[in-house]
């Protein structure tokens, strides 16, 4: 069996962030996200695997290189733009070749893995198999709608969801796919869609195999759901203090200190994470936040956030929350005169003011 992780995309709904780098290169608990999709694979058995890229691409090149580091071989497939989940299967045919495989959202994270399902995939051999979980908002995902245990329809973001059970962004497939992807066409957002796909392999009588994810699964679309994969992930971190910690620093419960971190007359409260080489003084590090690396944190408190490389954050008097912070931001108190909130924010910023 063969892999494919789809890293292309706009990534539209977490700019800013995306304007400057990949949403699937945004770390949670400090990993970039697309790096679970791969270990996730490998651990799978799968040492074979294609990445779509688009816009991003050097920046996914980059970080991910050869696959070597994961004892596994990376091919690269360009697409030209982001015309949906399906055109991508159509594209990556020359590295599929007739086998089957297992497609992967770069900017899913299924927390179980996918191994159990790849053995299912193998042993059943089924046209394809999909992922479904109850979610709270099934009008955001395709939909699969069942009967008897056996999908009848499946539809894209529908107004009415026929049913609760979203498309996790994983299916394995074998070669009928790409029959079911030149037949489809563009969907109104002019993109060619997996669920379409999907849909026509069940009309053409195909088995298509729907199982229930049994862990927590998150697409990391938009900023929340980044902040909520974080909170997941920082659930399961094991402490490890590879930094400094001062006489006067109190940690509690589960709390990492990355090498050359240093945490100074300070209170962390895990789960929580301070990426390399990071300075964490005078300040108040709450329980679900990730500090990436090299990032400044003074006289300050954050708490439930995710703050990316080689920010500032100092002097704030008042409490930072729930949000989710780029690379190399600065968020200073300054004494100047008339007191004002100064601001250099991105387009598609948001910044709440208490
Ligand atoms: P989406 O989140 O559906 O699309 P997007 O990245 O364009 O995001 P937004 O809606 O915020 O603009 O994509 C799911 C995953 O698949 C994501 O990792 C990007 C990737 N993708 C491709 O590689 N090629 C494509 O043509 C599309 C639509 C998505």
């Amino acid at each position: 069996m063969k892999g494919l992780i789809l890293s292309g995309g706009t990534g539209s709904r977490l700019r800013p962030l995306t304007y400057t780098s990949a949403k699937q290169l945004i770390p949670i608990a400090n990993k970039p996200i697309l790096f679970y999709a791969i270990e996730a694979i490998r651990d799978a058995g799968i040492d074979d695997i294609g990445i779509i890229v688009g816009e991003t691409r050097h920046e996914v090149k980059a970080a991910v290189g050869d696959g070597s580091r994961w004892g596994i071989k990376v091919t690269y497939i360009e697409q030209e733009a982001p015309l949906g989940l399906a055109h991508a299967v159509k594209i990556a045919r020359p590295f599929l070749g007739n086998e089957p495989f297992i497609m992967f959202l770069g900017d899913n994270l299924v927390r179980e893995g996918v191994t159990a399902f790849v053995e299912r995939f193998k042993a059943s051999k089924p046209e394809a198999l999909i992922l479904l979980s109850r979610v709270d908002e099934p009008q955001r995902f395709g939909v699969a709608e069942l009967r008897d245990g056996r999908i009848v329809r499946l539809v894209e973001k529908p107004k009415v969801p026929p049913s609760d059970l979203a498309l996790v962004g994983v299916y394995l497939f074998d070669q009928h796919i790409f029959e079911a992807v030149e037949a489809i066409r563009p969907s109104w957002r002019n993109e060619l869609e997996i669920t379409d796909a999907i849909q026509y392999l069940v009309e053409q009588g195909h088995t298509v195999e729907p199982h229930m994810v049994r862990g927590w699964w998150k697409d990391t679309g938009k900023p929340e759901d980044v902040l909520e994969a974080n909170r997941l992930l920082l659930e399961a971190v094991e402490a490890r203090i590879e930094g400094q910690v001062d006489g006067s620093s109190n940690l509690t419960g589960r709390v990492v200190v990355e090498k050359g971190a240093r945490v100074m007359n300070s209170y962390i409260r895990g789960p929580a994470i301070i990426g390399e080489g990071s300075l964490v003084m005078n300040a108040y590090v709450g329980p679900f936040t990730s500090v990436g690396p090299n990032v400044t944190i003074a006289n300050s408190e954050v708490e439930h956030s995710v703050i990316l490389a080689d920010s500032t954050i100092s002097d704030v008097p008042e409490r930072i929350d729930e949000s989710l912070i780029g690379r190399n931001v600065t968020i200073t108190r300054s004494q100047a005169k008339p007191r004002a909130l100064k601001m250099v924010l991105g387009d598609n910023s948001r910044a709440s003011v208490g």
